[in-house]
């Protein structure tokens, strides 16, 4: 598929498919407007006969090719201009991908979408319709006999300005970083455990890092952790036969303003251990490795992006599984830090090996550190599937956090880290154990991970629900991996 974009008119143009907004102000755009004339009203009869006004998730098509060298027009509903974001494009601009897949167009051309309010910008706009398109036709058939690959090819969006030229070629630059990065994590999660076992997420971080001069990476395998005494994730992967691997990338640009470290949850399959789930909640369990797959997918696009911050990506890669030298419940462990874990429940082992990796990253001495992990049920009981649980030692740089996600059409919702609850995971014989009460558990999580942060700057985000869609979260994000965080942690570096 091949972005481009150029100045012409765009009624004039020759496609199979050309796509144009429509808002429900009445108000209609001076590209709706074109096309409307150049075939003699056909647009508006359309809507008015269909009742299409314009709202967001409204389409017409309308067959032009009596008229126009466009075969057909998608008019898509954009809602309100005045409340028309760069969420609307995404959602607009996958549905016209799946438009076009279902007409086997080839070659599709689009107005701007959403510029005419001050509030979207051209290259925003064209971001938003390259991350829509892309996303929009992501399948993860890798392993299907039958593939049905989308037969676009071409993809232009027409401006009337050279100005508008330069700023859209930027877009969808940054759109094209924004969805690769996405799907990078996406084909992570939806990769079956058993061909994503530790060894071969630490496979996949050695390859985004070869021959990248402004990348490198660390790789501490089962014998350097016992050295380490990361007795957190070491117990955890007592139980499986596949060695679990701390797994530590950096991207250091040369005049850094800041230094972030972003720490991923990677059990690459949680059956829970010997405190084993029931078959049902095992279903989806390879994607436990969410946290380290937006990790990578960040990474993977990292030096195409370009921030101005350093970046460092750790994650401890380990599987839960209930094999004869798995842990126990009641067992004691040492993390890192040298804080003893009594380990009550072994499904609650994403903050066990997270222990250590938090540790290991405030040894960075970062001024922020981002932890993203498929930490609790408790959190989608309170949030639903769609959105994420924030919580974090330090307000600011959540409330920058929670803007970024708001841009990046990611949902975000910030929790307490309510000292109060402490008392809940105090354990009778160690400093801590892994379980809170039957309440507030995606908060206990929370509260047991920041005994291992110290003072750092720190934003622990639990992306349980949002993670793995089991039904879409919206129109680029069909059932499977979405490559949740990914998009908010790119808007966010590029903030700083
Ligand atoms: N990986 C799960 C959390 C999870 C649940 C992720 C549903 C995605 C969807 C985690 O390791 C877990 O099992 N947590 C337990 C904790 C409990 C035992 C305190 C949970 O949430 O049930
Ligand atoms: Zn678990
Ligand atoms: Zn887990």
């Amino acid at each position: 598929m091949i972005f481009s974009t150029k100045k012409a008119h765009i009624e004039e143009e020759k496609c199979d498919l050309l796509v144009v907004g429509l808002y429900t102000d009445e108000i209609p755009t001076d590209e709706f407007t074109y096309i409307n004339e150049a075939t003699e009203g056909l647009l508006s009869d359309v809507l008015k006969e269909e009742g299409v006004k314009g709202k967001a998730g409204e389409m017409s098509l309308v067959r032009t090719s009596e008229w126009l060298d466009a075969k057909r027009v998608l008019v898509i509903g954009l809602g309100k201009q005045e409340k028309c974001t760069q969420e609307s494009i995404r959602e607009a601009s996958a549905t016209a991908h799946k438009v076009a897949k279902r007409l086997a167009a080839k070659t599709i051309c689009f107005a701007p979408l959403g510029v005419d309010s001050e509030k979207v910008k051209a290259r925003t706009s064209a971001k938003a319709i390259t991350e829509g398109f892309i996303l929009g036709g992501y399948v993860f058939s890798k392993y299907k006999k039958e593939k049905k690959p989308s037969k676009v090819s071409d993809i232009s969006i027409v401006v009337e300005s050279l100005r508008d030229v330069k700023q859209i070629e930027k877009g969808i630059e940054d759109g094209k970083i924004y969805a690769e990065a996405t799907m990078y994590a996406r084909d992570l999660v939806n990769e079956p455990a058993e061909h994503l076992r530790p060894l071969d997420l630490v496979e996949r971080a050695k390859e985004i890092v070869k021959g990248k001069k402004d990348l490198k990476i660390k790789i501490f395998d089962e014998a350097k952790l016992k050295s380490m005494k990361a007795g957190g994730i070491l117990s955890i992967a007592k139980g499986s036969d596949h060695p679990p691997f701390m797994v530590h990338m950096i991207y250091k640009p040369e005049k850094a303003k800041k230094r972030i470290a972003l720490v991923g949850k990677a059990v690459t399959f949680d059956s829970g251990g010997l405190s084993l789930k029931p078959s049902g909640s095992m279903e989806t369990m390879k994607m436990d490795m969410a946290g380290s797959a937006s990790v990578l997918g960040v990474f993977s696009r990292i030096v195409a992006l370009n921030p101005n911050v350093e970046v460092h990506g750790i994650f401890a890669a380990c599987e839960n599984m209930p094999g004869p030298n798995a842990i126990k419940p009641g067992d004691v462990v040492h993390a890192m830090n040298k804080k003893t874990i009594e380990i009550l429940n072994t499904d609650a082992e994403g903050r066990v090996t997270l222990a250590d990796a938090l540790t290991y990253a405030t040894k960075q001495k970062p001024d922020l550190i981002i932890d993203l992990a498929t930490l609790t049920g408790a959190c989608v009981v309170a949030l639903g599937e769609e959105v994420a649980g924030v919580m974090s030692n330090h307000p600011k740089q959540t409330n920058d956090l929670l803007d970024a996600a708001y841009e990046a059409g990611e949902k975000m919702w910030q929790l307490p880290l309510e000292p109060r609850y402490n008392k809940l995971i105090e354990s009778k014989i160690a400093d801590v154990k892994n379980i809170g009460g039957r309440y507030g558990g995606a908060l206990t999580a929370g509260l047991f991970l920041q005994m291992f942060v110290g003072d750092t700057p720190w934003i622990h985000i639990d992306i349980a629900g949002p993670s793995f869609a089991e039904r879409p979260l919206n129109a680029y994000t069909e059932y499977g991996g979405s490559g949740f965080a990914v998009r908010t942690l790119i808007e966010y570096l590029r903030s700083i």
